[in-house]
């Protein structure tokens, strides 16, 4: 045996794997500490084990309370209401044949390549926490006063992933500027039937600061949410080393954690509308928005796809990971008929979920609806977007806001099999779209 052969080697063997072996017992304990405490079992000490061991290195000798402080909204399974990449994503994700796609629209290409699992990979659960924390701990201070603020207001006049897309960039400019972002109240948002008007109607509040009542005109500035574009994004110095993809799905992934009125909304609709009643019950699946209408009439897609078009993209990797439950959603009726058509074909391969929404509702339509038929199509949007988001593959066009949305959170959750794209453009525009 080898601890005969080599004196240096006994000492290095055994201590390493004198560490490992407690690293492994540590992870374990604090494993069971956890479990119990969240009265849950295996499952989670398995996903701990897997993959946050590089979370756990970094945390301080009291566990229980440092996965507390590290963030409010964590709890090993979901980042707020958001379901993270689990063992089941990844083992899927292994499945599928590699793929690089590279993000234009941004100050630089930004590439993601599938099969890179280095430690490096910035899409990683541990880089979403740690900036998740920091943005939440940013604009949740201990103490507000002396703070300096920028003030969100005029909101863009246009489709619901475009504003929320600008307010993003207004974000991002509070934030290279060390400014705590705080919403003027009223903020005459579009889709914010609410009487503050701001997307704190049906997203967790920006801040927990209010908007001071006096102060200098250096400590207190304003920020024009319907900029259309941000040219030139600064990253706040802890980020300086990240990509412009990866910082603008953070920003929007923070504002845009949506608070328990609309997640009981939400759960509400798919238990309804779903058997068995819960999306985790529906995994894996594939999410599908179909965006044609006003996107095409307005001439922003050069052509609108046909549902065989998208099913083409995905329909081989699907098999090959044995997906066959589709969740497709759009503002055009017709889309469901497609599938029946392509379901025919495929001999009844896939089985469809969806919701029932209001069709064929646009920009257009929108902007002359009352505040609460509107604010019941947002709750409609909202519960497509955390279905969409959920989803283990996604097809979609990214040139519409919409689907940019969904593309964000689900990297921000740490899911990395590209979108399937009739387009084959990946976009991170910091411009002006509807
Ligand atoms: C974690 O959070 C999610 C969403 O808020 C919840 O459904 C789940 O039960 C929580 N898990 C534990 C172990 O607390
Ligand atoms: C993997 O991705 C990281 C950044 O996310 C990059 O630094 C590294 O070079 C990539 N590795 C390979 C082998 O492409
Ligand atoms: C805001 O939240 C932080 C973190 O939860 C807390 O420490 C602070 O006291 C809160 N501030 C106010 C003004 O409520
Ligand atoms: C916050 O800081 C101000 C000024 O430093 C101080 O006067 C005030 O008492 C502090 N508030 C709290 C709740 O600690
Ligand atoms: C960014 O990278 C540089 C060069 O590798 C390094 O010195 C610096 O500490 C990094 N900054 C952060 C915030 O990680
Ligand atoms: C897919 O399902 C088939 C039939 O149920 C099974 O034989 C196969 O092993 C599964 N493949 C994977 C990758 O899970």
């Amino acid at each position: 045996m080898r601890y005969f052969k080599s004196n240096g080697s006994l000492q290095t063997t055994s201590t390493r794997s004198f560490s490992i072996i407690f690293a492994f017992v540590v992870v374990l304990v604090f494993g069971y500490l956890l479990g119990s405490r969240l009265n849950d079992s295996k499952n989670r000490i398995l996903l701990l084990f897997s993959s946050n061991i590089q979370l756990n290195q970094k945390l301080s000798p009291k566990p229980q309370q440092s996965i507390k402080s590290i963030y409010p909204g964590y709890n090993l399974t979901h980042l707020w209401s958001m379901r993270l990449a689990d063992e089941n994503y990844f083992r899927l994700a292994k499945l599928l044949p590699c793929r690089t796609v590279e993000y234009s629209g941004g100050p630089k290409v930004d590439k993601i390549d599938t099969c890179n699992h280095s430690a490096e990979n910035e899409y990683s659960i541990q880089n979403t926490l740690e900036a998740q924390s920091w943005l939440y701990k940013h604009q949740h201070p201990i103490n507000c006063t002396d703070k300096r603020f920028a003030i969100i207001q005029n909101y863009a006049l246009s489709g619901f992933g475009s504003t929320v897309h600008q307010i993003v960039w207004a974000f991002g400019i509070a934030l290279a500027d060390n400014r705590i972002a705080v919403y003027q109240v009223p903020g005459k948002w579009l889709y914010g039937s609410c009487t503050s008007s701001t997307p704190d109607c049906v997203f967790l509040p920006i801040t927990n600061c209010s908007i001071p009542s006096k102060g200098s005109a250096t400590q207190i500035i304003q920020v024009n949410a319907d900029l259309g574009h941000w040219s030139n994004p600064i990253l706040p110095s802890i980020f300086q080393n990240r990509t412009f993809n990866w910082y603008r799905t953070q920003l929007l992934f923070y504002l845009t954690r949506f608070k328990p009125e609309t997640l009981t909304h939400i759960q509400n609709v798919i238990s309804q509308q779903f058997t068995p009643p819960s999306i985790d019950l529906h995994h894996p699946y594939i999410a599908l928005y179909v965006r044609r209408s006003d996107k095409v009439r307005n001439r922003e897609m050069s052509q609108s796809y046909t549902l065989k078009q998208y099913f083409d993209l995905f329909d081989a990797d699907a098999r090959r990971a044995n997906i066959s439950t589709v969740y497709i959603n759009s503002e055009d009726e017709q889309v469901f008929n497609e599938f029946i058509q392509i379901n025919k074909e495929k001999q009844g391969y896939y089985k469809l979920i969806s919701i029932k929404v209001q069709r064929n509702v646009v920009f257009a339509s929108l902007i002359h609806m009352g505040s609460e038929p509107r604010g019941k199509i947002v709750l409609e949007f909202l519960t497509d977007l955390f279905i969409e988001a959920n989803a283990d593959l996604h097809a979609g066009t990214l040139t519409s806001n919409w689907c940019r949305l969904v593309d964000e959170l689900r990297l921000v959750l740490g899911k990395t099999i590209p979108f399937y794209t009739p387009e084959n453009r990946y976009l991170m525009d910091m411009r002006r779209r509807k």
